[in-house]
């Protein structure tokens, strides 16, 4: 059958010389490991091995005309390929120079269909075998050679360089060959919707990013480990994390991000029930037997051997309703060995489904998590070791409960299997370009920058927020869709710090903007439209506010319509907006948020138990609190986590009235 491939061929070079220095029983069990190694790296790019001679192979891709599947897989299948080979010479100690000679090419080839048994249906030929050979003898140890097709199709993101074209069929013509040289690392997109936006393509951070690409790379071929991100609010852990997620790697790996909440520190499995909610495409909107449907069915499609034991546990912890012999199951069991069960079937979860495709799990914010999160993603780290599975923990430092905790519980339990990086302050250069690349084509004064420079201390947040007030000051224009500085720069005035620059830009909002924003903090970082809306009866055009907080960039659109979330753009915001609330309306608020979530959610209420206490806590409504404490705890004690559970209990015993406690 005719058909369009991309074919890599290889030459193992130096294996020869190698063979010859071994004793005789070794050399086959290391070419078994090499050829594994090329199967599998051939396997995770979707590209099959059609042909081994003993130091040379053949890889086939399946192409298509209409886009450049083929030639990418192909190439990102080369480029790892040498760094496979690297390490594994590097981790065998063996100290031979072993490289790759590759050449590639795309086009026509006819496969299959020439003998009885599997192998021999494999056979292949046509131009792109042909050319791709002739390539691969022209390569130089570690080249990596490509056609000219290859080249169209890769060149946004990869550097060749132009080689003397090669000859062929007997010297009649000549191949034009090109080598690769670089992969340019692929940016996130961030097109702007609305013209006063400032956006800058990340500074700094490649080292960052490269370790942790190294160890995504260790994951999808061996075992995961932990990563912390730590540093400071606004210093780009989460840029960063975004920025990496760009990646191609990213394709061969399910990714589940899930995050812990300033109100969240009472929410039990706060996290790690978000993370489940989007893994199975659970909405708000959707009732109880409606989400408890989409997470069986995910588990079955992972697990499906094991669902029937799995999924009452997993329905348990996220307080999902069970029937039938999923209720039987874990009816009577309470407590601890509810705790332990539920643990225990997690990690089978896991464990089954990065058999199939690795595993990154990221919590965001990981110093708000809640306690009985903490103890179970403890546990859970424990299988990074040995499965394919990561865990990318973000957090700020100083929150000795929570993430300093967890820093300490790694260092003290998994010494070799977790690497903490600390996000360093931008380079003096590094926030001036950052600075550029905000104002794109305008420049500031020399010495304005310079100030900038020194009050920010190199925290990119700080640097886009000084940027934002210049915008909304006048100081920096928008003209024919361009940036330009004004006269006024030279009465600007910088903040001192972060918090001052946020506060003055909140303060020269219009006053129902304000109040809508306001409103928006004491709901929390996170804030959905229906709610906002039930809670803010008197501010009139609504809709238009939010978009103006959306276009000076406070706020973002997080979820699609239908269901529309938003949230602070920055978690820095919504607390310093927060705090300057002063203290009566900041009850009558809250007051105020609690009934319109009780209007909004009342289908779904038992998520928000713990959320509602803690409105009507900060309200200092005392019957509804306790009414809210104890149906919290009861729902964590559903749930296994028992320790919020008693945490509930005890507080709504904080707030009784002598006379009520003994009952
Ligand atoms: N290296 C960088 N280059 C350009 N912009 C950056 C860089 N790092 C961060 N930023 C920008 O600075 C802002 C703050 O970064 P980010 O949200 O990642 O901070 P964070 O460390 O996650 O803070 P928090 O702890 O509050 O969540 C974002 O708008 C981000 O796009
Ligand atoms: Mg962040």
């Amino acid at each position: 059958m005719k058909q369009q491939a991309t074919i890599l061929s290889a030459e193992l070079s130096g294996f020869q010389a190698l063979a010859e220095s071994l004793p005789q029983d070794e050399i086959s069990p290391l070419l078994g490991e090499i050829h594994a190694l090329v199967e599998k790296t051939a396997r995770l790019h979707q590209g099959k091995i059609n042909r081994y001679t003993g130091d040379t192979f053949l890889v086939v891709f399946n192409a298509s005309r209409k886009d450049h599947t083929g030639s990418v897989n192909a190439v990102n299948a080369a480029f790892e390929l040498k760094d496979q080979l690297d390490s594994f010479i590097k981790d065998r100690k063996m100290d031979s120079s072993l490289t790759l000679k590759l050449g590639l090419a795309t086009g026509d080839i006819i496969m299959g269909g020439f003998g009885k048994d599997e192998k021999t249906q494999e056979t292949i030929m046509g131009e792109a075998l042909v050319y791709a050979n002739r390539i691969c003898q022209f390569a130089g140890e570690g080249q990596i050679l490509v056609d000219e097709k290859i080249r169209e199709a890769c060149k946004e993101n990869i550097e060749f360089q132009v080689l003397e074209p090669i000859p062929i069929k007997g010297g009649e013509t000549t191949l034009p060959i090109f080598e690769l040289i670089v992969k340019k690392r692929k940016k996130l997109d961030l097109t702007k919707s609305s013209e006063r936006k400032i956006t800058s393509e990340m500074v700094g951070r490649i080292r960052e990013a490269e370790l942790i690409e190294g160890l995504i790379k260790n994951l999808v071929t061996a075992k995961g480990t932990v990563v912390n991100i730590v540093g400071k609010a606004g210093i780009g852990k989460s840029r960063l994390l975004a920025e990496i997620k760009e990646q191609p790697l990213f394709e061969g790996v399910v990714l589940l991000q899930g995050s812990a909440s300033s109100i969240g520190k009472n929410l039990s499995y706060h996290p790690i029930i978000s993370i489940f909610k989007s893994w199975a495409k659970i909405t708000e909107d959707d009732s109880q037997s409606e989400s408890a449907e989409k997470l069986e069915k995910e588990i079955r499609r992972v697990a499906s051997a094991k669902v029937d034991e799995i999924y009452p546990f997993i329905a348990t912890m996220m307080g999902l309703p069970l029937t039938g012999m999923h209720k039987e199951r874990v009816d009577g069991i309470e407590g601890e060995a509810l705790e332990k069960l539920i643990l225990k079937n997690l990690r089978d979860l896991i464990v089954t489904s990065v058999k199939v495709t690795p595993l990154i799990i990221v919590i965001e914010d990981m110093h708000w998590a809640d306690s009985s999160s903490i103890t179970m993603l403890e546990s859970l780290f424990k299988l990074s070791g040995s499965h394919r599975v990561m865990f990318i923990n973000i957090l700020r430092p100083g929150y000795k409960e929570s993430g300093d905790y967890i820093l300490k519980y790694l260092v003290d339990n998994l010494p070799g299997d977790h690497i903490t990086i600390n996000i360093s302050p931008l380079a003096n250069t590094e926030s001036k370009e950052l600075i550029d690349n905000l104002l794109q084509k305008a420049r500031l004064p020399e010495e304005i920058n310079e100030v900038i420079i020194k009050k920010t201390e190199g925290n990119p947040f700080f640097i886009e927020e000084v940027i934002r007030s210049f915008i909304d000051e006048g100081i920096v224009e928008i003209k024919d869709n361009h940036f330009r500085v004004t006269d006024k720069i030279h009465n600007a005035k910088i903040p001192e710090t972060i918090n001052d620059v946020i506060l003055s830009r909140v303060d020269k909002l219009d006053e129902k903007t304000r109040e809508l924003l306001n409103t928006a903090s004491v709901i929390g970082r996170n804030f959905y439209y229906k709610v906002l809306e039930e809670a803010t009866d008197t501010i009139e055009e609504m809709d238009e506010r939010l978009e103006y907080l959306k276009d000076v960039q406070m706020i973002s659109e997080s979820k699609p319509k239908e269901e529309i979330e938003y949230l602070f753009k920055h978690a820095l915001a919504q607390q310093l907006t927060y705090d300057s609330i002063i203290q009566q309306s900041r009850k009558d608020l809250h007051l105020k948020i609690a009934r319109s979530i009780e209007k909004v959610f009342a289908e779904n209420i038992q998520d928000y138990y713990g959320t509602l206490a803690y409105h009507y806590t900060k309200a200092e409504n005392k019957e509804k609190t306790i009414h809210y404490l104890i149906l919290a705890g009861d729902e964590s004690m559903k749930s296994g986590a028992s320790s919020e559970a008693s945490s509930f209990y005890k507080d709504a015993l904080n707030q009784m009235p002598e006379s009520r406690k003994n009952n």
